[in-house]
């Protein structure tokens, strides 16, 4: 099975996680061994978002500022393919057509942001839309889709199955919420309604989740 693993900088940048990164090699080294193809993407998390504010009291644009977010990202994707790889896997792919590549070569790719202007989300989507693969997994700080942001609302409940037209319907309610987290970026939704690839929101702080979700078990949020 092809299959597009999110990795949330929430989850192992923010602060920089090795113990849970190692985690996550030995999971996408297991996948293969399984038989299946993987694409990795991870994000920047903190350190990326901090880039951001430096960047910003520079004075640089925001191009630029996405530009050192991506560069971070890469930089947790670098560490996390040498881990799994060495030092031949040191070369984190910096467009789709090169990620699309390096997952026909060998089975495994992991990557970080591609371009300014978007997340890692709508990276996923995009990688998974070229490769056809059959389900993203993101792995969150959160256990899936909460009808309210969980961390502000205390009687936020949580979403076991959602179709990507209700999830279209409740991130456009939450657009009118300025600052509102947006569990999935609505242009990844959009990517991923269209190209109808199941999602599977889940708790990254336990890899052992993305194994579940890919096994097709209730885990966290499943958006089809
Ligand atoms: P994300 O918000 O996608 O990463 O990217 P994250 O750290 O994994 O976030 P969580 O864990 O889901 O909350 C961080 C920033 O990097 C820039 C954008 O500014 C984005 O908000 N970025 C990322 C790009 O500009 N282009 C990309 O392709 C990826």
């Amino acid at each position: 099975m092809r299959i597009v693993v999110r990795i949330g900088g929430s989850v192992i940048a923010s602060p920089p996680n090795p113990g849970l990164i190692r985690k996550y090699a030995e999971l996408i080294s297991d996948l293969r061994s399984r038989g299946h193809e993987v694409a990795v993407v991870v994000g920047g998390g903190r350190l990326a978002r901090e880039f951001i504010g430096w960047a910003h009291e520079l004075g640089l644009s925001e191009q630029e500022q996405d530009e050192l977010a991506i560069s971070v990202s890469r930089l947790f994707a670098q560490m996390l393919a040498m881990r799994i790889g060495g030092y031949g896997w040191r070369t984190v792919p910096v467009t789709i057509e090169e990620a699309a590549r390096m997952l026909n070569e060998r089975g495994v790719v992991i990557m970080g942001g591609i371009k300014p202007g978007m997340t890692t989300d709508t990276v996923a989507a995009l990688i998974a839309s070229e490769v056809k693969a059959e389900i993203i997994v993101k792995a969150t700080d959160q256990d899936g889709v909460y009808t309210k942001d969980p961390r502000k609302y205390p009687d936020a409940k949580k979403i076991d199955e959602l179709s990507f037209e209700e999830l279209d319907e409740m991130l456009a309610e939450n657009r009118h919420r300025a600052g509102i987290h947006q569990i999935i970026d609505p242009e990844a939704a959009r990517i991923l309604r269209e190209k109808r690839i199941k999602t599977v929101v889940v708790n990254g702080f336990k890899p052992e989740n993305i194994l579940l979700a890919i096994n097709g078990a209730a885990v966290g949020t499943i958006i089809r």
